[in-house]
């Protein structure tokens, strides 16, 4: 929102944030995080727990913000659970872990600090959950993590529900690796979970796994297990580029797709429809030039604070701070990596800007800092979360000696 043709998150003025804190700055708004998690509540009625899929951004403030709203999280490594453990000690025992590498020291972190679920990726990690579980004298709650071999229209490298993906168990072969593991006194088959991958915005994909995954969980109960859980991963997309977008109304429809799971309780993993839209990265042009007929705005920011656009050529909306005059030109907007791949926009029409001045990087709050690296030896941004007029710094500016600490010379 511009105030005096200035840009605003929430009550703080994006200028003065800019002054203080240097740019490249992510900036989220606290509000606009717990709105969207909210959303989940009012949607579903069914028994049900919202487990933010910290990947997407897994700063502790944010963690901690979802956290004591009662959320659950998803988690794909002892480091993320390490960083649950930090946010929030009670959320631990909401915590689903994912992942299709888990390692020994892993399994065992996440047994004794008792999560909810382990979402199991093959019969090998099974046999070792047993193992570990029998080895530490704790029952392991568990899932398969199945494929339901349905096609969902996004982008081919976060797409994950097809039998060629490197996710998850073929339906077909999870009831016997079910009996069989009931058998343990060791696990606990509790679930079934699915997940086919990210950026979805049609909902019928997800009604179509949780159809299969329903079929399953029948078969299963016949059985005689004793299957309360169904989790059906995350993945709900949002709108990046400029046309409308109702986010309550998204959150509804998905909710409608997986009434079907009425019966058992339900685990959601949102990751970037919870963070996405309440973040943005901030970032000072540096300098305009032109090579041929080409216009570059070279910004301060690079691949390596924001590589969305680089790897999935994903579309970021892109504003100036100072609302200027209406004159438009086309440019690439572009950081100061030493790859032509890093850029921002191409051959997109925005505003003029001069050097010095500010833009932000919409909807840049999933997979933004939590993909960033230190790539061309490059400081990683601050992050500042906006809690109504007050903006608090939640990871300080690396500095040059935080790029070193961990290289050995002689
Ligand atoms: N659960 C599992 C098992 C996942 O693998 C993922 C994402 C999620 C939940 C959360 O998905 P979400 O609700 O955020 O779509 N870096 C890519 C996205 C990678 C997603 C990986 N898995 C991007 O920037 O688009």
């Amino acid at each position: 929102m511009y105030r005096k043709r200035q840009l605003l998150c929430d009550g703080v003025d994006l200028t003065a944030l800019a002054e203080e804190q240097g740019t490249p700055l992510y900036v989220y708004s606290a509000d606009q995080i717990l709105h969207r998690f909210s959303l989940f509540a009012d949607a579903f009625t069914q028994p049900h727990t919202v487990c933010y899929s910290v990947k997407a951004n897994s700063a502790l403030a944010i963690l901690r913000l979802l956290a004591e709203q009662g959320a659950g999280f998803d988690i794909v490594s002892g480091g993320e659970l390490e960083r649950v453990r930090r946010a929030s000690k009670a959320a631990l025992k909401r915590v689903v872990f994912s992942g299709v590498g888990k390692q020994v020291w892993e399994i065992d972190a996440a047994l004794k600090a008792e999560i909810l679920i382990f979402n199991v990726e093959s019969e090998a990690e099974l046999a070792l959950l047993a193992e570990r579980a029998e080895a530490l004298g704790k029952q392991a709650r568990f899932a398969l993590r199945v494929n339901p071999d349905v096609f969902a229209d996004t982008h081919p490298y976060i797409s994950t529900g097809l039998r060629e993906h490197k996710f998850g168990i073929d339906i077909g072969l999870a009831r016997a690796i079910y009996r069989k593991a009931a058998r343990s006194r060791w696990l606990d088959p509790a679930g079934v979970s699915v997940h086919i991958g990210s950026q979805i915005r049609a909902v019928e994909p997800f009604a179509a796994a949780l159809e299969r995954v329903l079929a399953l969980i029948g078969e299963l109960k016949r059985d005689g297990l004793d299957i309360r859980y169904v989790d059906v991963g995350g993945g709900l997309g949002i709108e990046y580029g400029a046309a409308a977008f109702d986010p309550a109304e998204q959150v509804k429809s998905y909710a409608a797709a997986l009434t079907a799971a009425s019966g058992l309780h339900l685990l959601l993993e949102p990751g970037r429809f919870i963070v996405a839209q309440a973040g943005g990265l901030l970032t000072r042009v540096l300098y305009v030039k032109k090579n041929g007929a080409k216009t570059f705005v070279i910004t301060d920011a690079g691949m390596n604070d924001l590589i969305r656009p680089s790897l999935y050529q994903a579309h970021h909306e892109i504003l100036p701070v100072r609302q200027g005059t209406a004159t438009e030109q086309v440019v690439d907007v572009v950081g100061p990596v030493c790859e032509s791949g890093d850029f921002f926009a191409r051959d997109r029409k925005l505003p003029k800007v001069k050097p010095g001045e500010l833009m932000v990087l919409l909807d840049a709050g999933a997979y933004g800092m939590s993909l960033s690296s230190n790539y061309n030896t490059r400081v990683r941004p601050a992050e500042v979360l906006v809690e109504g007029s007050a903006a608090r710094l939640i990871r300080r500016r690396e500095t040059m000696k935080d790029l070193f600490v961990a290289e050995i010379l002689d």
